[in-house]
This record gives structure tokens, C-alpha cells and sequence, in this order.
């Protein structure tokens, strides 16, 4: 059985998200409460298949303790995405995400993520050269309900047409990035599609969830396999406890968690990453109490790892 297929329903993943959920991450919100499955960042499959290899590889980084995992990709040769999933066989890896749904420009003007959702015989070679390398692994894709306008029974449908393990569906299109409502209703109808052409395929859907009640509500609605979180982390990094839903989110509490991230990012990267990354987790910690903005702009001065490290043991008590 696949691990899609072992996980218990209701299923709740953190989502892939750039510059996040690196292994650190994954491990403070393992640490917090696990997810019951994660995403590494979109790896470039052209960057894998290239003599600068070194410079994406560290997307692939992970402990055994982040099972299980996905690796997510993304690139424009189906033949790189081809070495890409062999490797990723022997990195160990649960399964692979092939990234669809992408809306940042730059990368559409080259013809792949969510500009596939226009060029569904790419997206079949994409898709089937990835399954060639990707031996036992299981194959899913995360992807929108259309580019310019929503096309969910074109492009959803032509997806659960292609045999996948899972797919994650973001209830908006290309062009409304996230200006509107996340479309649920058309989540729910891809559901429906799924019921007749792949009952076999876990569909996730995803889109502003932020609280577990809320990720069970719409899967009871829309009669889904499970939910992704993404942004919902920042604000509660227990969002995935299945025990209670009023977590403590003190300012202690949240200090003391956000500085085992910063020796764990220390410990993990030390210099590798670029500081600016751990900065911007500041304003997830430091939030929601009396003088939170002051302290905020006091941490965001700082000038290296043990500088940061320094001021936030202080506030600790
Ligand atoms: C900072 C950031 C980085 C992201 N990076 C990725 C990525 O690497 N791959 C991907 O499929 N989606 C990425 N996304 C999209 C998220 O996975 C998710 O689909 C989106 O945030 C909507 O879910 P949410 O409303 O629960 O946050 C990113 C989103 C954010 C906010």
C-alpha cells in the first residue's frame, strides 16, 4: 500500500512553502504537533540536473523524523524530471509533488507550474516521464482550478484521468493569485469528478484554512480525502493538534519556540542560509501582545544568528 493510501482519514498536511518548510521548519511544527503528511519547497528538476546541483539541494535536506515526506518539484524537461524522480528514490523520499499550480510570473513565462493548466500534452509528458523515474514513489500533483478563468471539469478532470495517488486542489485561479474567496465550490466539484474517474486518487483541497475545526468543516462539506495548511501555520504553530483546539499561544511560549528554531536553524545551516530567511519568521513569533510591534523592530535590527539568539534569550524569563 502506497503511503497516501496508509494514511488515516481525515488527512492534514502542511503545505510547500519557499524559503519555509525547510527540514527546520518541518521539524518545529513536528516538535509542536505533527502533520500528517509535508511538503520540501518546489525543487527546480532542471536545477537537480545540473552541474550547480549544490545550490537546490539543500530543498532536499530532511531527518527521518519529518516522515512521511514529499518531495515537490518543478522545472520545464520532462527528461530532468525524469533524473529528478530517480534521485529522489534514493534520497529516501515517500513520494513526489509535481508543482502545478505556481503563480509567479517569471516562472510561467517558462512554460511550466500552473501554465500547464493551458498545455495539458506538456503537463501528460511531464507527468508521465516523472512516473518513469519514479519507481515505487508515489506520484501526486498540487495544482488551481484553471489560469484566466476557472476550467475545473477540463483540467481536474484531465488530471484524475492520469492515475494519480493524490491531488491538491487551491480553489482559485492563476490570475486571482488570492485576491478572491477560495472557491470551495468548485473544490466540491472536483470532488465529485474524482468519485467518477479516480475514486483511487486522495484530493486534498486547500486554500485559507486556519484552524483545524475550519479544515474539518470543509472536508465534511466538500466531501474531501483531507486538507493542506499553509499560511494557518504562522498563526498557531499547533494548528495540526487533533487534541485540543485552544492552544496557549503566550508570548513565552511562542519566544521559547521560536528560539529552538533559531538554534536548530544555527545548528542545521549555520551560514549556508542566508540570515534574512530566519528574519522573517519574527513577525510569526512575535505577535499579539502589548509591545509586540517595539519588540518586533528590535529583533528585525539584529546583525547575525548569535545577535538574534542573544536578544530573544533575553526576553525569556
Ligand atoms: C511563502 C509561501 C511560499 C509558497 N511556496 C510554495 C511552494 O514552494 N510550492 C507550492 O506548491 N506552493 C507554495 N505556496 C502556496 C502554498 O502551498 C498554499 O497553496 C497557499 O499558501 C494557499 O494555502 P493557505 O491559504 O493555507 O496558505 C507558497 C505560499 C507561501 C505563502
Amino acid at each position: 500500500m502506497n503511503i497516501w493510501q496508509q494514511l488515516k482519514k481525515p488527512i492534514f498536511a502542511l503545505a510547500p512553502m519557499e524559503d519555509v518548510t525547510d527540514t527546520v521548519f518541518r521539524r518545529i511544527v513536528t516538535s509542536c504537533a505533527a502533520p500528517d503528511i509535508m511538503f520540501t519547497e518546489f525543487t527546480s528538476v532542471d536545477g537537480m540536473d545540473s552541474e550547480g546541483s549544490v545550490h537546490v539541494s539543500h530543498r532536499l535536506k530532511f531527518d527521518n523524523s519529518e516522515k512521511p515526506l514529499i518531495a515537490q518539484i518543478w522545472g520545464t524537461t520532462p527528461e530532468s524530471y525524469f533524473n529528478a524522480a530517480q534521485e529522489l528514490q534514493k534520497r529516501n523520499f515517500d513520494g513526489i509533488d509535481i508543482n502545478m499550480g505556481c503563480p509567479v510570473p517569471k516562472i510561467i513565462k517558462k512554460g511550466c507550474c500552473s501554465a500547464l493548466i493551458n498545455d495539458h500534452t506538456k503537463a501528460k509528458e511531464i507527468i508521465d516521464a516523472t512516473r518513469s523515474g519514479a519507481g515505487k514513489l508515489t506520484l501526486s500533483v498540487k495544482t488551481r482550478i484553471g489560469f484566466k478563468t476557472i476550467v475545473t471539469d477540463e483540467w481536474i478532470g484531465f488530471l484524475l484521468e492520469q492515475n494519480l495517488d493524490a491531488l491538491t486542489i487551491h480553489g482559485r485561479t492563476t490570475k486571482e493569485l488570492s485576491s478572491v474567496p477560495n472557491h470551495w465550490d468548485e473544490i466540491g466539484k472536483a470532488v465529485a469528478l474524482k468519485n467518477r474517474i479516480a475514486p483511487h486518487t486522495i484530493i486534498l483541497g486547500n486554500g485559507d484554512i486556519m484552524s483545524r475545526e475550519e479544515g474539518l468543516e470543509k472536508i465534511e462539506q466538500c466531501g474531501l480525502d483531507g486538507v493542506m495548511i499553509g499560511r494557518g501555520i504562522f498563526s498557531n504553530p499547533w494548528i495540526f493538534d487533533k487534541t485540543t483546539a485552544q492552544t496557549d499561544l503566550s508570548s513565552q511560549k511562542m519566544l521559547k519556540l521560536f528560539l529552538s528554531h533559531i538554534n536548530l536553524f544555527d545548528e542545521t545551516w549555520g551560514t549556508q542560509k542566508n540570515f534574512a530567511i530566519l528574519k522573517k519568521f519574527i513577525k510569526m513569533y512575535v505577535t499579539g501582545f502589548d509591545g509586540a510591534g517595539k519588540m518586533r523592530h528590535e529583533l528585525s535590527q539584529s546583525s547575525s544568528i548569535d545577535n538574534l539568539k542573544d536578544k530573544v534569550e533575553k526576553l525569556i524569563y
